[in-house]
């Protein structure tokens, strides 16, 4: 084979390389590009296309704009929200951050919406309140109309662009290039003319957004694979918390495409088949502004109960018309058009068929809340992988827990970008020099591409695109708003059959340039590896918490599970660990774990 020798590999010499171009890692590059450092993005997607873009409803701050309010408030409702497994000290550190980096941002350029004052408009959200919960709905959410997402990220890139951040668009990452001292690199395919790529640095962050693909009926993109999830796997390292995936209450019926929250903010709410605002009954103060494992859950109960919509009575109804088109064409254009497009309703006439969709990844790779990936060895002390960071949706540092609160996503990735370039910053001024890497650490990656090239020679074997439908089937059937002993049961072992088939798929194409089968390829191994570590976690929770609901075992048990799983994949299969919460905030009190009502 030609492309077996170090002649084939090209090599690139940065401080510092971010995998992922959303929000988090050109937060992260921008802090470091503007402090002199050669940083290079190496991204899968042109970089205004990562999913950051598709965040609509807004970040969360406590600026106070329309109604009092404060980051301890804040911080209560994110513990609240995630139910008592997120880390009390990242949290905090993240509350605190909000109102500067929210203003930072608009210095830099979004483009949010605004109120009469001139100051940053702000709506309501689900799980928001005031005074630690006694003072009623907060207003914390600032927006940019309902397309919050595509402002940042596009302003972010400017930001980059203007700082000489290098990217490297359209490169999919292979294999992390690690040693006993930590991270010094990654191997990647440069998938529009497939040649390899050997990127060396003294910090590698992962930043590559959630893995909702895992699952057949989501919000996600197509490009949310958990890919920095996978190469951390891959490396022998844990990923932790991988069965909290967040359903959102209203992806569009059937197809999934995100509903914001921000409707329901605006005064918009549920109805079921009897025309019942239904979500009185199970958050009597909160309404349809309760979280969204708690609206997500009443939904499945409705639909359960024989009062969804519908020929198939599996949907209800997100009524919005009652706003007045102004307001609707104003604070939601997006939504507009989205229902239209895609579920062919007018919403300033009729309401949109909505249902719980897979939305949102609370697991990942696990850090602290400096951002540095970190691990046990077999005891309990945890240990930081020199080097390697993570942040964004890839990363669980973990503010959102079993639960995360709608706004906190696009808070997170522009709080911990920035914190991650602080301490790279200060890692560089110890890690002066690219150390000498392994003469064939370049080959893995390799043999991870060139095995699918040769896959094309044979005749037997399922197609990629039909394992990766076998998964998604499996998870969406098995892993969903309401999860048992038996169905989960089922489901791993399905899972792991699915596992082994993969390594028996083939590819028909064997170009070289832009394959976009190869690249399904490579992610449907990403999302496998996720998958599996999903479905072992999952089984193995014997209680319900946030996003994890089970009929089996109805309650939360903070005896027993208030401690984040840790899952690698060994020899013979999925290994699960577990460590403690950090309960202990940074300065304040902290909240200690109660029955959680809305
Ligand atoms: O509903 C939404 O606009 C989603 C926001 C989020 O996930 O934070």
């Amino acid at each position: 084979m030609t492309y077996l020798s170090t002649d084939n590999v090209e090599n690139h010499f940065h401080d510092v390389v971010i995998i992922g171009s959303g929000g988090a890692g050109m937060r992260c590059a921008l802090q470091l590009a503007d402090a002199g450092h050669r940083v290079a993005i190496v991204t899968k997607v042109l970089p205004t296309r990562s999913h950051t873009v598709a965040a609509q409803g807004g970040i969360n701050a406590s600026l106070g704009n329309v109604l009092s309010d404060h980051w301890h408030w804040h911080m209560y409702d994110t513990v609240k929200g995630s139910d008592y497994l997120g880390d009390q000290d990242a949290i905090e550190y993240m509350c605190r951050a909000a109102p500067r980096i929210v203003r930072e941002l608009e210095h830099q350029g979004v483009t949010f919406s605004r109120l009469e004052n001139g100051t940053i408009y702000q709506r309501a959200f689900g799980g928001q309140s005031r005074e630690f919960g006694e003072g009623g709905q907060a207003l914390r959410t600032c927006a940019a109309a309902d397309r919050t997402g595509h402002a940042i990220l596009h302003t972010l890139y400017q930001q980059n662009l203007r700082a000489g951040t290098h990217f490297y668009q359209e490169f999919f990452a292979l294999d992390l290039i690690t040693d006993q001292d930590g991270c010094h690199g990654v191997m990647a395919w440069d998938i529009a003319n497939g040649t390899y790529h050997l990127f060396q640095a003294k910090a590698v962050i992962l930043a590559t957004g959630g893995a909702g693909r895992v699952f057949k009926t989501t919000t996600n993109a197509h490009i949310c694979t958990g890919d920095g999830g996978a190469l951390v796997l891959d490396a022998g390292l844990p990923v932790e918390d991988m069965e909290f995936f967040q359903f959102h209450p209203t992806g569009i019926a059937d197809i999934g495409p995100l509903i914001t929250e921000g409707v329901r903010g605006e005064g918009g709410y549920l109805l079921n088949a009897e025309g019942e605002r239904f979500m009185e009954r199970y958050a009597p103060t909160a309404k349809d502004l309760a979280s969204r494992d708690v609206v997500s859950r009443a939904i499945a109960l409705e639909i359960r109960a024989g009062r969804g919509c519908g020929p198939n009575k599996d949907y209800v109804l997100l009524k919005l018309d009652h706003l007045g088109e102004e307001l609707i064409m104003k604070r939601l254009p997006n939504i507009h058009e989205l229902a239209l497009r895609f579920a062919g309703v007018d919403c300033t006439k009729e309401p949109i068929p909505v249902q719980p969709t897979m939305h949102y990844t609370m697991g990942g790779i696990p850090t602290n809340y400096h951002t540095e990936v970190v691990y046990t060895d077999g005891d309990d002390t945890e240990k930081v992988c020199g080097g390697l960071y993570a942040i964004g949706e890839a990363a669980c540092v973990s503010v959102h827990g079993a639960n995360r609160l709608g706004g906190n996503s696009l808070l997170e990735i522009v709080v911990f970008g920035h914190a991650c370039g602080e301490r790279v910053n200060a890692f560089l001024k110890q890690r002066r020099y690219h150390p000498p890497l392994d003469k064939d650490c370049w080959k893995k990656a390799v043999a991870r591409v060139e095995k699918w090239f040769h896959s094309t020679d044979r005749e037997d074997g399922p197609r990629v695109s039909d394992v990766r439908k076998r998964m998604q089937t499996i998870m969406q059937d098995h892993f969903s708003v309401y999860r048992t002993e038996d169905v989960m049961r089922e489901g791993v072992e399905q899972i792991e059959a699915v596992a082994k088939e993969l390594k028996q798929a083939r590819m028909d194409d064997a170009c070289r340039l832009f394959n976009t089968e190869l690249v399904e390829a490579l992610e449907l191994e990403n999302l496998m590896g996720l998958a599996r570590v999903t479905a072992a976690g999952a089984l193995a929770r014997t209680e319900s918490r946030g996003a994890h609901a089970r009929d089996d075992y109805p309650d939360r048990d903070d005896q027993l599970w208030q401690k984040h799983t840790l899952a690698k994949i060994g020899e013979s299969g999925v290994e699960l660990d577990y460590k403690p919460v950090r309960t202990q905030p940074m300065t304040v009190a902290s909240f200690p774990p109660k029955k959680r009502v809305y």
